[in-house]
C-alpha cells in the first residue's frame, strides 16, 4: 500500500538526436577537435561518475559533503524560508538532501539535470524523504533558457544550487555567461549557492582526474561508447585512451581523448581521419581562488556574501546575490 513509490513526473526539454548529432560532427571539424562535456551523462556516464566521486582520489565530493554538512544551517538562514530551490545538474542529489533539511519550508524543488536516469532516481529517492515537498524535475540542458514550472504555493525567493564545481567546466567566457543567466533566473531578490572547486598543488589535482582504478578514463571513454550507440557512430574504443592535465597557466584541469594510432572515425555519413596522438579536449575543470571566483561573479553581477570552505582549504561553496 504505502510501500508503492512516489510518481515523478519528469519535464522533458532535452535536446533532440539531430541537435547532439550537428553539435558532435561540428565539434569534429574544429582543430584541435572538441567534444562538449554534457555528453558524458547517459545512464552508464551518471553511474560512472557516482563511482568516481567514491574514488580515494577524487577529494572534491567528500569536501563539499564536508563543507555542507557543518555549515548547513547558515547557509539556509542566508537563503531564508520559502524559497524554490533550482538546482542545476542535480546528479544523484546527495549533498541537495542536506540543504532541502535544513531549509524552512521550501516552496518547491526543481532539480533540473541532462541526465534523465540520474533525475527519476533521484527524483524518487526524495519525495520518499521529503513527502511535503513539491519536486518538479526537469530534463534539460540548464544552459538553454529553461522554462520553469508553476508552483503549487508562491515562493518568497529563488535560490539557484549549483554545487559539484560544474561551474569549473565552462570557459571564462561560458561560465560569466552562465552566471548572468543563473542572476537573470533567480531575479533581483533571488540567490545561489555555487560550489567551487579551489586551486592547489599539480600533484593532487592530477591524481583527482587520474585515479589509479581508472574509473574516470571508463567515464571519459563512455562519451565515444556513448555516440557508437545514439548517433551509430564507429569509434574502436580500444583506439582511444584518457589523459587529463593540469594547464597552471590556464588554471585549470583539461581532460582529452586521443587517439593511439592513425584511424578512420564515421559519424553522420561524415569520416573524420584521426593522426596517431591526436587528441580532443573533452572537459575543462577549472580551479580558482576566493578572488578569481569572485571577480568572475562580479562580471556577472553577482556579489559573494559568504565562502564557506573545508579545514584542508580543497573545495567550497560561495553563497551569492545580484548585485544592485
Ligand atoms: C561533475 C563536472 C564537477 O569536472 O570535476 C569528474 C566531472 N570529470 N572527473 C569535474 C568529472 C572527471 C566533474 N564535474
Amino acid at each position: 500500500m504505502s510501500a508503492s513509490k512516489p510518481r515523478i513526473r519528469i519535464l522533458d526539454q532535452r535536446p533532440e538526436t539531430d541537435a547532439i548529432l550537428d553539435e558532435v560532427c561540428h565539434g569534429l571539424r574544429q582543430r584541435p577537435r572538441r567534444l562538449p562535456s554534457k555528453y558524458f551523462y547517459d545512464a552508464a556516464g551518471s553511474a560512472l561518475f557516482e563511482r568516481i566521486c567514491a574514488q580515494p582520489e577524487y577529494y572534491l565530493t567528500r569536501s563539499e559533503l564536508a563543507i555542507m554538512r557543518e555549515h548547513v544551517a547558515a547557509m539556509a538562514a542566508s537563503l531564508g524560508p520559502e524559497v524554490l530551490l533550482i538546482e542545476y545538474g542535480s546528479g544523484s542529489g546527495q549533498k541537495t538532501r542536506h540543504l532541502l533539511h535544513a531549509l524552512g519550508s521550501p516552496v518547491a524543488y526543481v532539480p533540473v539535470d541532462i541526465a534523465p536516469a540520474a533525475l527519476s532516481a533521484s527524483g524518487t529517492a526524495l519525495a520518499l524523504e521529503f513527502p511535503d515537498l513539491e519536486i518538479l524535475p526537469i530534463c534539460a540542458d540548464f544552459t538553454t533558457r529553461v522554462t520553469l514550472p508553476r508552483t503549487r504555493r508562491p515562493a518568497r525567493r529563488r535560490a539557484v544550487y549549483f554545487p559539484g564545481s560544474t561551474l569549473g567546466n565552462f570557459d571564462a567566457h561560458g561560465s560569466v555567461r552562465l552566471l548572468r543567466q543563473i542572476r537573470e533566473a533567480v531575479g533581483s531578490a533571488g540567490a545561489a549557492l555555487i560550489g567551487i572547486d579551489l586551486k592547489k598543488d599539480r600533484a593532487a589535482l592530477e591524481a583527482a582526474y587520474n585515479d589509479v582504478a581508472g574509473v574516470t578514463a571508463a567515464f571519459t571513454l563512455n562519451m565515444l561508447a556513448r555516440f557508437n550507440r545514439e548517433l551509430g557512430a564507429d569509434f574502436d574504443l580500444a583506439g582511444f585512451r584518457h589523459r587529463a592535465i593540469y594547464n597552471s597557466l590556464a588554471g585549470r584541469i583539461e581532460t582529452f581523448i586521443v587517439s593511439r594510432s592513425a584511424q578512420d572515425v564515421h559519424i553522420g555519413g561524415e569520416c573524420f581521419h584521426f593522426a596517431a596522438g591526436e587528441a580532443m579536449l573533452v572537459e575543462y575543470s577549472c580551479k580558482y581562488t576566493a578572488e578569481d571566483f569572485a571577480r568572475l561573479a562580479a562580471m556577472a553581477g553577482l556579489r559573494v556574501e559568504h565562502c564557506w570552505t573545508d579545514a584542508a582549504q580543497r573545495f567550497s561553496v560561495q553563497y551569492l546575490v545580484p548585485m544592485p
